[in-house]
This record gives structure tokens, sequence and C-alpha cells, in this order.
């Protein structure tokens, strides 16, 4: 069991070790773990924030813990320099294009929620999210157009076989959990969205016992946070996904607290080949304070050892250990708490 840590920039590197500690102290054999450098962290040693290094080690494991990567001191770098490349890099080099996002209220936790509390407990969906296409990946740049006025552009497209594999990603996750299927797209103003409707329109044919229905991205952004109890499974393209991940995070509570699994089609003598993520970001204003809330990267960790590992029974484990310590009331700040980033993941791993 190979993993590659790459702890990267901002708090990163805290929230990092305490999931690889709770990791550690399920004491699975054969665990193997190797630390590189990604993000703002890696260009300042290496000049580039996805070395070849980084990316021939996630290559060779069996998955990827990721920490977060954003430095406001790389801001006015060449974009290719950014750190985000170094997240965008390893999605596309990886083929990693089916994001999940799970995001729920944890049971007792209502009231952390800016929802109010009936509407919060109703809170628990799945966002399927394309990871690797998009305006993301699109051609981009900026021109000065025929009036002599500067102006931005990024070319958003999405070919069928990109729309169809994450269908099937979210129409089986449907399938195995009973819930209704909901697409999230745009499809009255944009083509691309008229084209991914068409696409899952067909792939639905294949799976007669999952209910879908389509909902245009605005409205989806409304109901997230008046009716969540609408969603079971979220489909949707790369910039659609972004914005409602965070929006259904904050519903929760919290960005501290959602996990992120990232997977593609390769296989491993284990399970399905995945980087993990926090969904939050480096947050560099409390970096290294030892603030963060490390519950979203153990809870990526978690996942990490069901989808890579076939790990369900730790995976589990480790996720009521964390619904206990919330229940217990271990908060980090982000939740109104007081509790550091060292004393969650001891109460956590004390949980275990
Ligand atoms: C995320 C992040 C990234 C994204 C950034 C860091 C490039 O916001 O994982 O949601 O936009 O995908
Ligand atoms: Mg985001």
């Amino acid at each position: 069991m190979k993993i590659a840590v790459l702890p990267g920039d901002g708090i990163g590197p805290e929230v990092t070790r305490e999931a690889v500690a709770v990791l550690e102290c399920l004491a699975l054999p054969g665990l193997t773990l190797f630390e590189g450098d990604v993000g703002g962290a890696a260009y300042h040693r290496h000049g580039h924030p996805l070395p070849a290094e980084t990316l021939d080690m996630a290559r060779a494991a069996d998955a990827v813990l990721f920490g977060a990567v954003g430095d406001p001191t790389c801001d006015t770098l060449e974009r290719h320099l950014r750190p985000e490349q170094a997240i965008l890099g390893l999605r596309k080099e990886l083929g990693l294009f089916a994001n999940l996002r799970p995001a729920r209220v944890f049971a007792g936790l209502e009231h952390l929620s800016p929802l109010r509390a009936d509407i919060a407990a109703s809170l628990d969906m799945l966002i399927v999210r394309e990871l690797t296409g998009d305006v993301y990946f699109g051609a981009k740049g900026q021109r000065v157009n025929a009036d002599g006025e500067r102006e931005g552009w990024d070319a958003m497209s999405y070919a069928d076989h990109e729309v169809r594999r994450i269908a099937h990603v979210a129409f089986r996750a449907a399938a195995a959990s009973g819930w209704k299927l909901t697409s999230v797209d745009k499809a009255n103003v944009l083509e691309t969205s008229q084209l991914w409707r068409d696409v899952v329109v067909e792939v639905a044919a294949e799976y007669p016992g999952v209910t879908l229905d389509h909902m245009y991205v605005d409205n989806a952004a409304m109901q997230v946070v008046s009716h969540p109890d609408r969603f079971g499974v979220v489909l949707t393209g790369n910039l659609f996904g972004d914005i409602l991940s965070d929006l259904a995070s904050a519903a929760v509570g919290s960005i501290g607290l959602l996990p992120s699994a990232s997977l593609g089609e390769r296989q491993t003598a284990h399970g399905t080949f995945g980087l993990y993520e926090p969904i939050h970001g480096s947050a560099p204003d409390i970096a290294g304070q030892g603030k963060a809330n490390p519950m979203a990267t153990i809870l990526s960790a978690a996942m990490m050892l069901r989808h890579s590992f076939g790990r369900e029974a730790e995976a589990a484990r480790i996720e009521a250990a964390v619904s206990a310590a919330l229940a217990d009331g271990v908060l980090g700040g982000d939740l109104g708490g007081s509790h550091g980033t060292a004393a969650i993941g001891e109460a956590v791993r004390a949980r275990l």
C-alpha cells in the first residue's frame, strides 16, 4: 500500500500530518509512505509547482494524499508556475476525471450550519464533479480586440466520451445508494451543456433503476441552500462542480469538514488509483498556527482506504471516530470551537 503524501502549502502540512498519524494508528500491514514537494513549496525549492520527481512519485504510488496548494507570494508568477497548476497538473496527468465530494450535515451538528436546523438536517448529497475537462482545461488567453481593448477569453468544451465516463460514475453511485441523480448544467445558454445533457440522457438508458432529473446551475445553487433534500447524487461539470461544492460545504457549516476523492480508470492491486484531498485550500492566513481543522483531510484518508485499498471497515472506523469527536464537542475554530489541529487529530485517534 504505497501512498504518496503531498502536503503542499499553507495549512496543508499541518492537516496532512494528522491524517497520516491516523493512518499509522491503524497499523495496516504493508503501508509505505513517501513525501513529495508540491505547490508554492515546490516552486520555492525546485522552481516548479509540480516537479517531475513529484509526478513520478505519484505515478508509482497506489494513492496520493494531498494537502493544499496556494501561496500568495506566487500570485504574480506566470500562470504555469502558480501553485494551483500543481493540482490541476496532477489531475490531468494522472487521468483523475471523477471527483467525489460528499457533503452532509453531521447528526447533532445542525446548529453549525448557517441554514435553519430543519433544512440543514436534510443535507446529505454526493457531488460527482468532472475534473479534467471544461473551461478549466480549454484554450485561454488574453488579447487585444478589434476596438483595441484588452480581452480575456477561455474556451469551454466537453467531448462526448468525457461526459459519458463521468456520467457512468454518477449513475453507478446513484444505483448503489438508491439516491436519485440530478445532472446540473446550463443547457438554456451553453452548447457545452446541451451536449452534456444529451449524453447524460443517453447513458441513463443503461440505468433504468435510477431516477434522473436535470437542473440549471443557477437553480441548483438556490436549491442547495433552500431545499437540500431535493438532492442525492449531483452530476456536474468542472466549473459548476467547483462552485456548488464550496456552496454545499458552507451549508454544512465549514469547509474544514469535507473530504474528496479524485479517481480515474487505473486499477491497482487493491482498488482504484486515486488522489484524496480536503476541499478547502491552503488558508495562508492561519498557516503554521496549529489552528486548522484536519478533519477534512482525515476523512479524505478514509475515502482513500475505501476506494484505493478496499478497506471499507477501516474507512468506516475513521468516519465514526470523526463523528464521535464532533458529537463530543471537539470543534476547531472553523466550527466556533477552540480545538487546535493536533488536539483534533489526537481526539480522532483516541476514538478509533
Ligand atoms: C478545488 C480548488 C481548485 C479547483 C483550485 C485550487 C484550482 O478550488 O479543488 O475545488 O478550482 O478545482
Ligand atoms: Mg474549489
